[in-house]
């Protein structure tokens, strides 16, 4: 794992302190690079009304998408449990973006591990697949 991608997963650690989980208690923290080097955090916000409970992965493709950055490299993601993989929806939102995204995970930074997203959402549904 290269330096710039364990201090990627750093700054996921740092979130977790930012998480608001009062339903769960699972706090999950994410740090998004783009291909010119600019990082989007996140962190998951859950509600009262459970369904409603955001995604730390797609509160940082949020922002990221909505100060105008879509062309993601990797996306590290820490969490209050252990090593914490991105969920199915999580999985569909960044695959809109970016296929081929380095998804980064660990219990520890000296336990990290790395996949393609395409090898963790093969044949993700597009509406339109002509389009990219
Ligand atoms: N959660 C995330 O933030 N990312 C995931 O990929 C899976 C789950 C959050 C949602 C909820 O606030 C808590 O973890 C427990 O499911």
């Amino acid at each position: 794992m290269e330096e710039r991608d364990r201090e990627l997963y750093r700054i996921a650690v740092r979130m977790l302190t930012k998480a608001y989980a009062p339903y769960s208690g699972f706090r999950v923290g994410a740090a998004l690079r783009t291909g010119d080097g600019k990082i989007y955090t996140g962190v998951n916000v859950e509600n009262g009304s459970y369904g409603a409970a955001i995604c730390a992965e797609r509160t940082a493709v949020v922002k990221a998408v909505s100060e105008g950055s879509r062309d993601f490299e990797a996306i590290a993601i820490a969490s209050s449990g252990g090593a914490a993989m991105p969920c199915g929806i999580c999985r569909q939102v960044l695959s809109e973006f970016e296929e081929g995204i380095r998804v980064i995970t660990g219990e520890s930074e000296e336990k990290l591990a790395d996949f393609r997203l395409s090898e963790l959402l093969p044949y993700s549904f597009q509406l339109d697949p002509e389009r990219k």
